[in-house]
């Protein structure tokens, strides 16, 4: 089959390169000349997991190409999917203008049989919308549920694939196309598009909720002693529950997240109604974004506070295996730390170059080479992103490193006792500790214990 992907963006790009993987010809259509010049070099414009490869074997192939030119993207094209932004307005709904934009641009180009899926997440009635305006082309929709870090796998080993469609011919033709990706069991769910275009929406609101439940638990875990992270277990350990998502932390960030949560409750606003549980589990996620910083001003403040301090950084893209830096959660924190006057040593495996570009020219940032360079005469060190290689640090070494021994464990990672007895002052989040714990680990280690909440 011919395709075109419209919008080379990490959802766009890693659909491109994985339907080229399957023997399609597949053209990659984008307004940024940039990022078109960039992939026409065999560059790609963001960093993805398996990606790089992917991309550059079926350029080679000859399968996979990239192009600003809408008509070339267009010509005798027998599909095209639509993976353009839908960023929130200020009113926290979806802005569907890309779409819009794209879809006038396309309109008059687009081959009459070519079959139209709308691969972006957009609100309930949108697919609709655009058969009407794109009649009598077939629309279809086809919500993408890949996680940017592990976006191949997920796009070549689906927990299902969505298809929202009133057409069955429309429905069956995307079906032959995603058969590679559904060989080992049928992953396949088709239902009208209202429905599957809920479901996106659904599916990310749960994924958000359950993070702001255990992060609003979190705060009454320190308060009472209990520990989140053995709680976590706890309520894991029921099937019904399940152990996925239920990490307190330095609160959710990313493009999708914060944006669906939001569009989702302002859907129901536009039907009159108000979800008042989204609108906590909003807040609960700001609030939570400041919570590191919150700690770290309250550790420091009977040492003079924050002013003067230095702060090593650990991991500032918005979750690990990307470098993608949408609401981030290093970044409140690092604009508030630098306001209160931190000198702050900056460390993430691969959203450096990104971050740079968000934060400018700061000279109260230091941008580091590794772990190593974060924890040079640092008062303390902040993990915010729980990258793999962060997990097994070499703690004595960074202790000798640091001027202090505060660690604000923003992912809760570490185990407490280890990190005590490395000599390290531990704050993680919702890590409350029993006092009888605390005696029985200062009577088993022998060393004075310093937890802080
Ligand atoms: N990123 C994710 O993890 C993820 C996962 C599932 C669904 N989604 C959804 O997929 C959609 C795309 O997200 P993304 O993260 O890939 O976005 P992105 O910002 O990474 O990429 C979008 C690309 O579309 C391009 N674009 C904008 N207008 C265009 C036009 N008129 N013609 C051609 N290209 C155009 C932009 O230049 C950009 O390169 C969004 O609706 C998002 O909610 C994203």
């Amino acid at each position: 089959m011919r395709i075109a992907v419209v919008g080379t963006g990490y959802v766009g790009l890693v659909t491109g390169a994985c339907f080229a993987e399957v023997g399609n010809h597949v053209t990659c259509l984008d307004i940024d000349q940039v990022k078109i010049a960039q992939l026409q070099q065999g560059k790609l414009p963001f960093f993805e997991p398996g990606l790089e490869e992917k991309v550059l074997q079926n350029r080679q192939a000859g399968r996979l190409k990239f192009t600003t030119d809408p008509k070339e993207a267009m010509k005798e094209v027998d599909c095209l999917f639509l993976a353009v932004p839908t960023p929130p307005k200020e009113d926290g709904s979806a802005d569907l203008s890309y779409l819009e934009k794209a879809v006038h641009t396309l309109r008059p180009l687009i081959p009459e049989n070519a079959l139209v899926v709308l691969k972006s997440t957009a609100p309930v009635g949108t697919t609709r919308s655009l058969a009407k305006l794109l009649s009598p082309l077939a629309v279809v929709c086809n919500p993408e549920f890949l996680k940017q870090g592990n976006a191949v796998a997920d796009f070549c080993r689906p927990d299902r694939i969505l298809i929202g469609a009133d057409c069955l011919i429309a429905a069956n033709r995307l079906k032959d196309l995603y058969a590679p990706f559904s060989m080992n069991h049928n992953r396949i769910l088709t239902m009208d598009p209202e429905s599957a275009e809920m479901a996106k929406y659904a599916s990310n609101a749960m994924l958000a909720t359950r993070i702001s439940f255990m992060n609003d638990l979190s705060r009454l875990c320190e308060s009472t002693g209990a520990d989140v992270t053995k709680v976590r277990l706890a309520m894991g350990a029921d099937q019904r529950i399940g152990y996925h998502f239920l990490y307190a932390g330095a609160g959710y960030g990313g493009s999708c997240f914060p944006k669906d949560v939001n569009a989702l409750r302002a859907m129901a606003l536009a039907y009159g109604f108000d979800m008042p549980l989204l609108k906590a589990v909003e807040e609960i996620n700001q609030r939570q974004k400041q919570l590191l910083g919150e700690k770290i001003r309250a550790h420091f403040a009977p040492h003079g506070g924050v002013d003067g301090k230095t702060i090593g950084i650990l991991g500032l893209a918005f979750k690990p295996d990307t470098d993608d830096m949408r609401s981030a959660s290093s970044l409140p924190l690092i604009h508030t730390l630098v306001e209160e006057g931190a000198t702050l040593r900056l460390y993430d495996p691969v959203a450096m170059t990104r971050a740079k570009t968000l934060l400018h020219q700061e000279p109260s940032l230091i941008w580091c080479a590794n772990e190593e360079e974060v924890a040079q005469d640092a008062d303390a060190l902040v993990l915010v992103t729980e990258w793999k290689q962060f997990r097994f640090l070499d703690f004595p070494k960074l202790l000798q490193a640091m001027k202090g021994t505060a660690f604000f464990d923003g992912r809760n990672q570490y185990p407490i006792e280890e990190m005590v007895k490395f000599g390290f002052t531990y704050i993680g989040i919702g890590r409350g500790t029993s006092p009888l714990h605390l005696e029985n680990m200062e009577n088993s280690s022998g060393t004075a214990t310093r937890i802080h909440r």
